[in-house]
């Protein structure tokens, strides 16, 4: 596998994450706590970063959802690997995604939790492969459209590795 290439770069993130979490405070000034929900496991930088950001009063979640076994090869379902601890009834939810590809783990994500009965259900990724898209899902709060490119760094991965570089960088996935 070739090593990344830098398609975002760490001084970028860090604005947009900045204005992200400015918009989102703002948007929900007011509004009481709200529940921010991070898909693991590619979520986890970005949520530490747009969490310490925001000035408004929030609670952070976890889940995990599965499509992609191993490698960049999509397997079609989507399943859920770990849900809530708690209920979300009441709660104003902010899905915080890593990347929206197709759109089929966002869209289950939402249809779930609109089932538990939440006060209100937005969504936040970092980047979405707009070409991509098979699911029509609303991002309320979007980072960056890129390219249909494999992707890794600040969280993301290919077969678990270099989740932790600080830019978003491009490999060439062996499996494609
Ligand atoms: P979707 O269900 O097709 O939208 O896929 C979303 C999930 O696939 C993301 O949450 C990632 O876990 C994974 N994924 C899709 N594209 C990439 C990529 O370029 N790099 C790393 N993970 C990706
Ligand atoms: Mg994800």
């Amino acid at each position: 596998m070739s090593e990344p290439t830098v398609l975002i770069s760490e001084a970028d993130i860090q604005r947009r994450v900045t204005e992200l979490a400015a918009q989102i405070s703002g948007d929900y000034a007011g509004a009481g706590e709200i529940t921010l929900i991070a898909v693991l496991k590619g979520a986890f930088i970005f949520l530490a970063d747009l969490s310490r950001r925001l000035t408004v009063p929030r609670r952070i979640e976890f889940m995990a959802l599965s499509s992609y076994e191993e490698g960049s090869v999509h397997s079609g379902a989507v399943r859920l690997v770990m849900d809530l601890r708690e209920g979300v009834e009441g709660r104003h939810i902010l899905v915080v995604e890593d990347i929206v590809d197709t759109g089929r783990t966002l869209h289950y994500l939402i249809e779930l939790l609109k089932t538990r009965e939440p006060a209100s259900v937005r969504t936040c990724a970092l980047v979405r492969k707009k070409d991509r898209h098979e699911v029509e899902v609303d991002i309320d709060y979007l980072g960056f459209d890129i390219p249909d490119v494999w992707v890794v760094g600040y969280g993301l991965d290919y077969a678990e590795r270099h989740r932790a570089l600080p830019y978003i960088g491009v490999v060439e996935p062996d499996d494609q």
